[in-house]
């Protein structure tokens, strides 16, 4: 069995304070659950937020990794400084990454290969645009998408990666894939997976649904057989709601 996985993708939100008072809700609500969870925070945030959830199973996750270890690189983050403030996950190749700042197949390839090989697990978003599933390209979308953002990667380092599939079109729009079309997406890509690195690390490799996953649409979506988790944005900064898609990972438990 995989453990189910929810990050919540906090996105530019959440000042310190804030993020603190978050965190220290959540602490308390999610402790009794037994799927697996992180908190991907703002770059400062990050300190605070590592304090606040001390001695808790919330793991803590960037939105971003350089895909240099340090230099001439304004504006970005570095592998070692995340791993000196005790990240464990970070996003890559988020679909706002690459509609508003330049992100690149390519580049979420270099970045995923340098998050892994400092240990971080690497969170990689893949999807489909709107037009692109109105042209029935989803599958060759996420194919091209999941085959060169994975490459230069061993097999054995494909076990520790966690892959986020959102359509684009459902992200922060209140539109969410149907359950059926988000477990056919997924199967698809864990078909690929195998293809790449083997029937093992397929199986094992937790895919994410992300896109407008929320209290309401967590349950059946968590229902299905290949979805294993969620990367939720604007209901994982409601502590309330956040508890409530979690706690929905229960029922792959019994
Ligand atoms: P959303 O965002 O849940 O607000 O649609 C998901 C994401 O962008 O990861």
């Amino acid at each position: 069995m995989r453990i189910p996985f929810f990050a919540g993708n906090w996105k530019m939100n959440n000042t310190k304070n804030a993020a603190v008072n978050l965190v220290s809700e959540l602490r308390d609500k999610l402790k009794g659950l037994r799927s697996q969870y992180a908190v991907c925070v703002p770059f400062t945030d990050i300190e605070a937020v590592q304090r606040a959830a001390e001695g808790s199973r919330i793991g803590i996750g960037a939105q971003n990794i350089a895909w240099a270890d340090k230099g001439a690189f304004t504006g970005e983050i570095s592998a070692a400084m995340l791993a000196e403030l005790g990240v464990g996950y970070v996003i890559i190749g988020h679909s706002e990454r690459r509609q508003y700042f330049g992100e690149t197949d390519r580049t979420v390839a270099m970045r995923t290969q340098q998050a892994l090989k400092n240990n971080f697990v690497p969170i990689v978003c893949i999807g489909e645009t709107e037009a692109e599933r109105m042209a029935a390209k989803t599958d060759a979308v996420n194919e091209r998408q999941l085959r060169s953002g994975l490459e230069g990667i061993t097999a054995d380092e494909a076990k520790r990666l966690i892959i986020a599939y959102e359509p684009v079109w459902a992200i922060g729009t209140g539109k969410t894939a149907t359950k059926e079309d988000a477990n056919d997406a997924i199967a698809f890509i864990r078909k690929v997976f195998a293809g790449m690195f083997g029937a093992d690390a397929a199986s094992m490799v937790r895919i994410l649904y992300g896109g407008s996953m929320n209290a309401k649409n967590s349950g059946e979506l968590m229902s299905m057989p290949e979805i294993d988790g969620g990367l939720i944005g604007s209901a994982s900064l409601s502590a309330d709601d956040f508890f409530a898609i979690v706690n929905s990972g229960e029922q792959k438990f019994v």
